[in-house]
């Protein structure tokens, strides 16, 4: 079923902000749940995590990074445009309770998926710590929003033109010298989770990482988002995408991610080629 495009806001170069009509989906979903959008009829189907959902207005809100051809379809919409369907919630809700303090991390596009999360947690009691990174000041998303969810919020940026130089994992090893932390959630890139599960380790602080799978079917059937955690062989669509951070075969996950760059480059191409701006043409 078709849906509607009710407002697009760019965020910075590479990131917008779609709001969609949703009337089942706004009912239902709850923080770390995500939808599978095909854009139109040819399109892949792309996994975004449910920023918001607005249930007078039936609409949804995500965040999208342009990174390959679906993405860039996307941020291209326009209000008042159509996606071809959409499916979800999706995945596991995040177990939400009164864990104390919790510490919540975004790194990049991460933190549209970790906003969720943290307010949901600050609803329910707990002292929230945020701390979001980005490569730069352009690049921060969501700072506003993450002040709103949380008692204290940390910001970094890689070359130190907002907030403090260095990553969100050196604020983390300092917050954990400081005082007990009762829980850590963690989305972002591959790198940064796995950098945050091994500072946690050694305390042996519960840490819930979000991972992002390529995924296709969105039913645990098709084995595409299959991950190893402890051992066992788990699919991100249907068992996550929350998984204990300890136990996640990082490496694998990281090589499981670039099994299509090739296919994805040449469809990007394709596709920048098709929509060049008039003056290249
Ligand atoms: C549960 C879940 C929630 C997600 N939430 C968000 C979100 O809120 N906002 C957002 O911008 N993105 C999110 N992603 C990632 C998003 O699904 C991918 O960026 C998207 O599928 C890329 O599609 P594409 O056709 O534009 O790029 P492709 O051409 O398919 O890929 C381009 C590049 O992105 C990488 N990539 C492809 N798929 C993924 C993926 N699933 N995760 C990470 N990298 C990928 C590829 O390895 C490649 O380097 C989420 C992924 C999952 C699994
Ligand atoms: S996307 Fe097919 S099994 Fe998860």
């Amino acid at each position: 079923m078709p849906h509607k495009i009710i407002r697009n806001e760019r965020l910075n170069s590479n990131v917008c902000r779609l709001e969609i009509e949703a009337i089942d989906i706004s009912e239902k979903a709850l923080p770390g749940q995500f939808i599978i959008l095909r854009v139109d009829e040819q399109g892949e189907r792309i996994p975004l995590t449910l920023l918001r959902t607005c249930q007078k207005a039936k609409t949804v809100e995500i965040i999208v990074q342009e990174v390959g051809t679906t993405t860039l379809k996307l941020c291209a919409l326009r209000s008042g445009d159509e996606i071809k369907d959409m499916i979800g919630p999706l995945g596991v809700p995040t177990e939400i309770e009164n864990y104390g303090r919790a510490i919540c991390i975004g790194g990049g596009v991460g933190i549209a998926e970790i906003f969720p999360v943290a307010r949901a947690l600050k609803d329910a009691g707990n002292e929230v710590v945020s701390i979001i990174g980005a490569r730069n000041k352009d690049f921060l998303i969501l700072e506003r929003e993450m002040r709103d969810v949380s008692n204290q919020l940390h910001i970094t940026t890689d070359d130190g033109s907002h907030g403090r130089r260095g990553f969100v994992s050196d604020v983390l090893r300092e917050l954990l010298a400081w005082g007990k932390i009762d829980i850590v959630f963690a989305v972002g890139p591959i790198p940064m989770m796995k950098v945050i599960s091994d500072v946690t380790r050694p305390a042996k602080i519960k840490t819930i990482v979000s991972l992002n799978s390529i995924m296709v079917d969105g039913t645990g059937m098709c084995g595409s988002c299959r991950v190893t955690v402890g051992d066992k062989v788990k699919f991100v669509c249907v068992d996550g995408p929350d998984f204990d951070a300890h136990l996640v075969d990082f490496t694998e996950l990281s090589k499981r991610q670039a099994r299509f760059l090739e296919n994805e480059k040449v469809s990007l191409e394709k596709y920048k080629g098709e929509h060049k701006p008039c003056h290249q043409n």
